[in-house]
């Protein structure tokens, strides 16, 4: 394959990845600049190499077809995308290419607003289906979610007998403000724009949630429509607005006058830009169309956009500010994150005041690689520095104004302290981390929800919500792991003081009732009894993986020797270093790791007061020899019907096979599931035996 073919395969699967994590996931993993530019540069790859293009292109395509869930509406008239334009050269080609058609014709501008399109279908004036674009072709069936948007009527009086209203669902500033609080109030995600606000309650299977999101509705054109009472773009848009739908006041339409047609628009583009952060929801561009119809008509359509429409999209967003402080930030692993709290400033619609300084270098002018970034100045308490947006997601800082920066302001020194908990901050690579560790409150939380997690304890309805619940809790917190296994105990004590009926406080508060505060504790003694590798790996130690855990347990095999040999690698002896070493996979950070953990000290303390809670199951010491597997390296792919994925595994292990995530010359045995797709191939072609879930258990049981 030429490298060009190489270069296009990779954007085309760079593009439909994208496409799927933005239209049926609701969660944009690339900036829509980025985006953008894979697809400007496919485009021109195909444009240039016709014969490589290939086939079902990205480029061809609209949006991505409809998720699991929905049922499925098919457009009549399909919903289109549009072509984009960036630069005011691509504004005055479409200008020419509309004044090639007609000599005396207008354009419409209006703002290109940044939801999801919608499309709704009204039979004799009563609604019969909504839909979203989904391929543009077929899209999904969320008539009931629809109907409890406010601005979309149920009825029309006076309408054409079938007529279907498009236009943009979307959540204004001030909903999606308060529905991020409430969200963070009540622990659940939170959204990161409007726009996936919008498209996440929109595409909810339970119209309920739906119904509690405040969500808009601006119509802007018509897809299936009988005998239009309208020849123009401006026309239809001012029916829609006389059957009762909003529409957008900002829509203009060109004049013959004084200026020519694309400096009117640029104009208004331009006008716009500046009012867009005061409008109370996000636009992301301003869309041109052809007023007239017949004029649309005749010029029609490429493959899946608009000849007689465009949207002329607005530059990245940047705005500048006063850095007013740095604040520090930290997660389950104790890294000290920066993160600069702003004079909160407009950026593109979206009030910013935090942004994220990454660690020590970024603050001081140096990028990962150790060059020079910010022209190599350093960030200091009163500078003025400008703030991006890339992506619409996580801001950033990009300039500093020297000329601005006061005689007075000094280098910001980074904490040698936890701010949290005050243990010692040590650097590791460009990160800071607080060595703290469990005893540190800012990575308890986290460390807790590691431990009740399901490749960890797995204790069941125990989740993130109650590790949260329980940590704030007033009468029955739980801030150490071995306060979940004295939680039951701690509730009878409370109960009898405050002579609870039944014998348990938690089942009286609200939210609670007898036979959940049973199930959990249910939940929680059976989780007492562990498998030894589980605990090594729930305790989280760092850079001690799902993988490294078990290797160790297999070692081990008791808690006892595990716990032996980690408290005398932390007094630095070099035989059990070497034990460690040995292991496939175990390195200086493990030993690091380990001996912040097993040295005397606040840490070790909650880790041993949690294992005296446990009956911690020794592991069975490998069949290296007698098992048919031992010392095979097989592969597992595809779906796993009789176990999981992670039991198939250590079940391998335990035998003595060695599993590997790849298929390569020195892979004995594919175990394929259905579903298996390249490793499969792969085997085949290299001559490796492939058998099913069944014959790998027939072979190993
Ligand atoms: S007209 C054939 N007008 O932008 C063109 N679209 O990239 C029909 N959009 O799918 C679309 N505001 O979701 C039009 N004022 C507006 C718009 C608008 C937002 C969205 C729409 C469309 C996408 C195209």
């Amino acid at each position: 394959m030429s490298m060009i073919q190489d270069r296009m395969q990779s954007l085309a699967a760079q593009i439909t990845a994208a496409n799927i994590a933005y239209h049926q996931n609701d969660a944009p993993d690339v900036t829509d600049a980025d985006y953008d530019g894979m697809k400007r540069e496919l485009k021109a790859l195909e444009a240039e190499h016709p014969d490589m293009a290939i086939p079902d292109s990205p480029t061809g395509q609209v949006g991505a077809p409809v998720a699991e869930g929905f049922g499925k509406v098919r457009h009549r008239v399909p919903m289109l995308s549009l072509g984009n334009a960036f630069e005011t050269e691509d504004v005055q080609q479409f200008v020419r290419a509309v004044r090639a058609v007609s000599r005396n014709t207008q354009v419409t501008a209006e703002p290109k607003i940044d939801g999801l399109s919608l499309a709704i279908r009204y039979e004799q004036g009563q609604l019969v289906y909504a839909a979203t674009r989904g391929d543009g072709e077929t899209g999904e069936d969320v008539t009931e979610n629809a109907r409890t948007i406010q601005d979309i009527p149920q009825e029309l009086t006076d309408a054409p007998d079938i007529l279907e209203v498009r236009g943009e669902v979307y959540m204004s500033h001030a909903d999606f403000a308060a529905l991020n609080a409430s969200q963070a109030a009540q622990g659940k995600k939170t959204f990161a724009n409007p726009r996936n606000a919008a498209a996440g309650s929109l595409r909810q299977l339970n119209a309920k949630i739906t119904a509690e999101r405040k969500l808009s509705f601006f119509a802007y054109a018509w897809g299936d429509i009988t005998d239009p009472p309208f020849k123009t773009q401006t026309g239809g848009v001012a029916m829609l607005a006389r059957l009762g739908f909003k529409t957008n006041p900002f829509m203009v339409r060109t004049i013959d006058g004084s200026m020519d047609m694309a400096t009117q628009l640029i104009e208004y583009h331009k006008d716009m830009d500046l009012r867009r952060a005061d409008l109370g929801y996000d636009i992301d561009g301003i869309v041109y169309k052809v007023d007239d119809i017949a004029q649309q008509i005749a010029m029609g359509f490429r493959s899946t956009t608009p000849r007689w429409a465009v949207a002329h999209k607005f530059a990245a967003e940047r705005a500048w500010t006063t850095l007013e402080g740095i604040d520090i930030q930290l997660g389950r692993t104790g890294v000290l994150s920066p993160v600069a709290r702003l004079r909160p400033v407009n950026v593109g619609g979206v009030m910013v005041s935090n942004a994220t300084l990454h660690n020590q270098d970024y603050i001081q002018g140096r990028g990962s690689d150790g060059s020079e970034i910010r022209g190599g100045h350093d960030l200091r308490l009163g500078d003025f520095v400008e703030i991006y947006r890339a992506g619409d997601v996580i801001p950033k800082v990009g300039l500093v104004d020297m000329s601005r920066r006061v005689a007075s302001a000094a280098p910001y020194e980074f904490p040698a302290a936890c701010p949290i908990c005050a243990s010692p901050v040590v650097r590791e690579g460009s990160a800071h981390r607080c060595t703290g560790g469990l005893a540190c409150a800012a990575q308890g939380r986290e460390r807790l929800k590691h431990l009740v997690s399901r490749n960890s304890f797995d204790i069941e309805g125990f989740g993130d919500t109650l590790v949260d619940f329980f940590w704030d809790h007033p009468d029955l917190e739980i801030r150490t792991p071995a306060e979940i296994f004295t939680l039951e105990e701690v509730d009878g004590h409370l109960a009898h003081e405050k002579q609870a009926a039944g014998g348990s406080h938690l089942a009286t508060l609200e939210g609670w009732g007898a036979s959940s505060a049973a199930k959990l504790f249910k939940g929680i003694a059976d989780a007492r009894r562990t498998e030894l590798s589980r605990v090594i790996y729930g305790i989280g130690i760092r850079h001690i993986g799902e993988s490294t855990a078990a290797l160790i347990a297999r070692t081990f095999l008791t808690w006892e020797s595990f716990h032996n040999a980690a408290v005398a690698v932390a007094e630095g002896d070099p035989e059990a270093r070497d034990t460690f070493v040995a292991l496939d996979g175990v390195g200086q950070a493990v030993l690091g790791a380990l001996s912040e953990s097993f040295a005397p000290g606040r840490e070790r303390e909650i880790i041993e007061d949690l294992v005296s809670h446990l009956d911690i199951i020794p592991e069975e010491a490998p069949k290296s020899s007698g098992s048919p597997v031992a010392g095979l390296t097989v592969v597992f792919t595809g779906t796993l019907i009789k176990m999981t994925r992670s039991e198939a595994k250590k079940q391998a292990e335990k035998l003595g096979a060695k599993v590997s995530g790849s298929v390569s010359r020195n892979t004995d045995i594919l175990i394929a599931g259905p579903g298996a797709g390249s490793k499969a191939q792969k085997a085949s072609d290299l001559g490796i035996k492939v058998i099913d879930e069944d014959a790998w258990i027939a072979m190993t049981s």
